[in-house]
């Protein structure tokens, strides 16, 4: 499955949330990979350290042959690399994506990742995709290219503001080019839970019915420790706080995605029942043997 973290908002924990719940999946046994489409590489660097800046091939040679439409282009997962971590590998970027964005455009290149990911799909469990903080070719591409969206909120008005037109942008690419495109939840990040202003903020969004996840996040400096030493929560410090409410919120997500599996599941069997019963008594046997 594929899951998107996006809020055109900067800041707001995208990368951090991506590589932490990615993490999660991979500690648990899935294999994972990481797609890091922000030409910042953040993510890049939190699951490479600091030569993952320097590997080749990336996100932009991947891209760049898009362009060249080479006579034998590469497959998908010869642009991707292993991490230190057992399970989890990574889709680099580079600063040149951000170069190749005007050409990708002009040149309706928008699907292509989700060509490339359906390829992909074979070899992972989970696909996690890391996005910069805009609405542009790449955010479009992503989120064409997955199932499931998850928003990062950090509490802040401007960031509930940017909710309210991110959802309305989704509901677009949901009814133009992506049917399957479910916003799996909003993950809250750095939570005060002593200050009014955050809770009365997140209450809102859960009164108007948004689909807030729970446990949220707490704010916590060994965030910014873990991406000092590139090591993902779940590997650096198991038992903190922050990294348990990371496992609760994977879990959640884990469960949501069993009912929603279920309810599928059994829609397919009603909806089998239902053409049985309406067809003549012996309606399969004549239908046969009229054929
Ligand atoms: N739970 C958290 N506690 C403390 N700092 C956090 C937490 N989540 C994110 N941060 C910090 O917030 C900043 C932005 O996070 P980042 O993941 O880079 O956001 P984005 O990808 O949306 O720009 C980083 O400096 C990061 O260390
Ligand atoms: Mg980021």
């Amino acid at each position: 499955m594929r899951r998107v973290v996006f809020n055109h908002k900067g800041g707001v924990g995208k990368s951090t949330i991506t590589c932490n719940l990615a993490a999660v999946s991979a500690a648990g046994g899935a294999r994972v990979l990481v797609v890091d489409l922000d030409p910042q590489g953040n993510s890049t660097q939190y699951l490479l350290g600091k030569n993952g800046r320097e590997l080749e091939p990336t996100l932009a040679d991947f891209f760049e042959e898009i362009l060249g439409f080479p006579h034998r282009p590469k497959k998908p997962d010869e642009f991707v690399h292993g991490t230190r971590f057992e399970r989890l590998d990574v889709l680099p970027s580079h600063p040149m994506l951000a170069d190749q964005q005007g050409k990708l455009e002009s040149r309706y290149k928008v699907f292509k990742l989700r060509e490339a990911l359906a390829e992909l799909d074979k070899k992972y469990d989970f696909i996690y995709i890391d996005t910069p903080p805009a609405l542009n070719f790449f955010t479009r591409s992503a989120l064409i290219a997955t199932d499931c969206l998850l928003i990062p909120f950090d509490c802040d008005n401007f960031s509930r503001r940017a909710l309210y037109s991110l959802l309305k942008d989704i509901a677009e690419i949901r009814a133009d080019h992506n049917v399957g495109l479910m916003v799996e939840g909003i993950v809250v990040n750095q939570f005060l839970p002593r200050a009014r202003l955050p809770q009365k903020m997140v209450q809102e969004l859960i009164d108007e019915g948004l689909p807030v996840l729970q446990p949220y996040l707490s704010s916590s400096v060994k965030v910014c420790e873990s991406h000092e030493c590139a090591k993902p929560l779940i590997y650096l410090t198991p038992k903190h706080k922050l990294t348990l409410e990371y496992v609760a919120v994977h879990t959640a997500l884990e469960e949501r995605r069993q009912v929603e599996a279920r309810k599928r599941a059994s829609s397919v069997i009603e909806i089998g029942q239902r053409i049985r019963s309406s067809l003549p008594h012996d309606g399969l046997g004549s239908a046969t043997q009229a054929g």
